[in-house]
């Protein structure tokens, strides 16, 4: 029996694709010096562990702001106007408000009345799974075209006293439309593992309703928590062999790939990645050490730089693949 992904390859003789990117990046730069006088850190101890120099923090920005902005760059880019898109989705764990989604702001903002539009939580691979719901929807004929966005102000989750994590984070997003494309997504490949989620934490607001005793109550906002090297394990185990499922699906090996553009988190995981492929670093372009781990802003921000800087020509096949809290792991593969 066929599988669902080739029998709709051949009912429609199209596949999805990305067609014009966009990011938006905080104004202010802070860099590891200033880490070491808020915490007991050393710029070396960052670079050596991390591979971070600084990031991009939010001040004046919000999620918000940052996610209409590189909207409107990735549709500029695109050459689409906001009456046709007719799928907004943002991969965030960090929006402005509880409701409406961000989605919907940025719906409002950019005039994209004809739109659906809602957000996800994928955490760092939200960006590769509203990707997958973009590819699916436009196969289906569900949609048109599609904006999808990864944005985070992670700033505001994060425990500024805590060096464990305050270290490893930036604020930004990203955006790609995403239309029906001769040849585009060839594959993709995705995972989650609600068992191992404990290692990377953030609570929302505890309940905290009439009918329950002051003893229960909890109304301290929560930060971000991790077990790093919990994380690095799953991360170094569970990247490549989602790579791998996603190129057996597009019948490519890892040598026809151009590049490999993984979430930003630790260059140590990148290189780890890079060597289970077989495949020189080269390959693997990165953006983290100016932007830190923007969590679902990660891929599309660096996907985007990619793009501008004209490394991608028509016909490049790439690999874009996320993994993050949940835990949620995946990886696409794509020609440009
Ligand atoms: N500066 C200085 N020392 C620090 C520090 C910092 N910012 N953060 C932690 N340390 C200390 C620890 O307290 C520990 O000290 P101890 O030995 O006295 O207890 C020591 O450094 C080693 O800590 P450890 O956690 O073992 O370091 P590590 O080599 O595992 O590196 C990470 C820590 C976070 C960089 C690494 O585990 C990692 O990258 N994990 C993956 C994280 C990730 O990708 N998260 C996002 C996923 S989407």
């Amino acid at each position: 029996m066929k599988d669902f992904e080739s029998f709709r390859q051949e009912e429609t003789g199209m596949s999805a694709g990305i067609v014009g990117t966009g990011s938006a990046l905080p104004a202010r730069v802070v860099s590891n010096q200033e880490l070491e006088r808020l915490v007991d850190t050393t710029d070396e101890w960052i670079r050596s562990r991390t591979g971070i120099e600084s990031r991009h923090i939010a001040v004046e920005e919000t999620t918000t702001s940052m996610a209409v902005e590189a909207a409107e760059k990735a549709m500029k880019n695109a050459g689409v106007t906001a009456d046709e898109i007719d799928l907004i989705i943002v991969g965030t764990v960090s929006g402005d408000m509880h409701f409406p989604s961000t989605a919907c702001q940025v719906q409002k903002e950019i005039s994209a009345g004809n739109a659906t539009a809602f957000d996800i939580n994928a955490a760092c691979a939200g960006f590769l799974f509203g990707l997958a719901i973009a590819d699916a929807y436009i196969r289906s004929g569900m949609a048109r075209t599609a904006l999808i966005i990864g944005a985070e102000t992670l700033s505001k989750l994060t425990d500024w006293s805590d060096r464990g994590t305050c270290v490893l984070f930036g604020d930004g997003a990203g955006a790609a439309v995403v239309q029906k494309k001769e040849e585009g997504i060839l594959s993709i490949a995705q995972g989650s593992d609600g068992a191992g989620g404990g290692a990377l934490t953030c609570r929302d607001r505890e309940n905290s309703n009439p009918f329950m005793t002051q003893a229960m109550m909890n109304t301290d906002p929560d930060h971000t928590h991790m077990n790093g090297q919990e994380v690095y394990r799953f991360a170094v185990k569970t990247v490549p062999v989602i790579i791998e499922k996603a190129l057996e699906k597009a019948q490519l090996g890892p040598e026809d790939i151009k590049f490999f553009l993984l979430h930003q988190a630790n260059i140590r995981i990148i290189e780890a990645v890079a060597r289970k492929l077989g495949q020189p670093a080269e390959k693997f372009p990165t953006n983290l050490q100016k932007c830190g781990n923007i969590s679902a802003g990660s891929i599309p921000v660096l996907l985007d730089y990619v793009h501008q800087e004209g490394m991608l020509q028509k016909g490049d096949k790439i690999v874009l693949a996320g993994f993050g809290g949940g835990l949620t792991f995946g990886a696409a593969v794509l020609i440009w």
